[in-house]
């Protein structure tokens, strides 16, 4: 039986992996997120910035990874990823998304929590999940030139209090956690503060998420897995994978027929992918 997106998820917690989120905008990245899955038997999520969301059609996203789950029979998730409005998430909802991140996390803590819990009362009828997120986690999915100290500041991380007073009071089902991650590549390496998630973990007992995968050095992303952390959010690496692949090919390549040069391009996000779902560790958890 078909499991859905809580057991999926559950099954992940239990086992101590997490599955990987991966950002797709267009159909070669998608191709290369499925290939990955399907070689490594591994499930996945699929999700969509708003941005990402309007480009391809929620409704379209929605067809093709159904397509693939019935072809295949692996457990694909689509999360829209980083919804500011609300509007945004009923729409993905109810395109047929399995998870829906409403990222309030530049509004004040209460009104945060007053939105995160319409979002919860009306998306749990609908059987969806519902991700929140309390401090904003920093940074832009690019190559960034600056430091990573240059962006973040330790008072803005999540404390194990508000974890659990939003949490508690939201009823959402995954917290995207901010403990020194952030989204994009910098000059130096992330350092995630795990005593602190670990402090987290103690007084909830929902899932997390942690954003800005890029760049995270695999052992703690590892450590990080083993205190709850179920979802692991992916971009800038594909992105960078994508561009800088499509560049080399467009300047050896004189081929008209784009789709032949597009081989080579959805390799190098499957490399990448493949290696972030080694780090995970769902490979054959299908
Ligand atoms: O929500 C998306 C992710 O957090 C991506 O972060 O671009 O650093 O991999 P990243
Ligand atoms: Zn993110």
């Amino acid at each position: 039986m078909e499991l859905n997106a809580k057991q999926i998820l559950a099954k992940a917690k239990t086992g101590g992996y997490a599955v990987g989120a991966f950002n797709a905008a267009n159909w070669e990245t998608l191709k290369a997120i499925f290939n990955a899955a399907e070689k490594l038997h591994s499930p996945a999520i699929i999700e969509t910035s708003p941005g990402e969301t309007d480009y391809l059609g929620a409704e379209n996203l929605v067809c093709l990874v159904d397509n693939f789950r019935a072809r295949t029979g692996i457990p694909i998730l689509i999360n829209l990823d980083h919804a500011l409005e609300t509007a945004k998430v009923y729409h993905a909802a109810k395109a047929g998304y399995d998870l829906l991140h409403y990222d309030g996390s530049k509004l004040s803590f209460e009104v945060n929590l007053k939105h995160a819990k319409e979002v919860v009362s009306r998306l749990h009828r609908q059987n969806k999940l519902v991700e929140v997120e309390i401090n904003h986690i920093t940074g832009g999915s690019e190559a960034h030139r600056g430091s990573i100290k240059s962006m973040q500041n330790q008072a803005d991380y999540t404390t194990p209090d508000q974890a659990k007073m939003f949490m508690a009071e939201s009823g959402a089902d995954i917290l995207a956690v901010s403990i020194g991650n952030v989204h994009g590549i910098y000059r130096d390496t992330p350092k995630l503060d795990i005593k602190r998630l670990k402090q987290i973990a103690a007084g909830v007992s929902c899932f997390f998420s942690l954003h800005g995968g890029s760049g995270i050095p695999a052992g703690q992303v590892r450590a990080a897995i083993k205190h709850g952390v179920v979802k692991v959010n992916v971009n800038t690496e594909l992105r960078l994978a994508f561009r800088d692949t499509l560049a080399k090919v467009i300047k050896t390549n004189k081929e008209a027929a784009v789709y032949k040069f597009m081989p080579d391009v959805i390799s190098a996000v499957q490399k990448v992918v493949e290696t972030k779902m080694k780090m995970c560790g769902s490979v054959n958890k299908k």
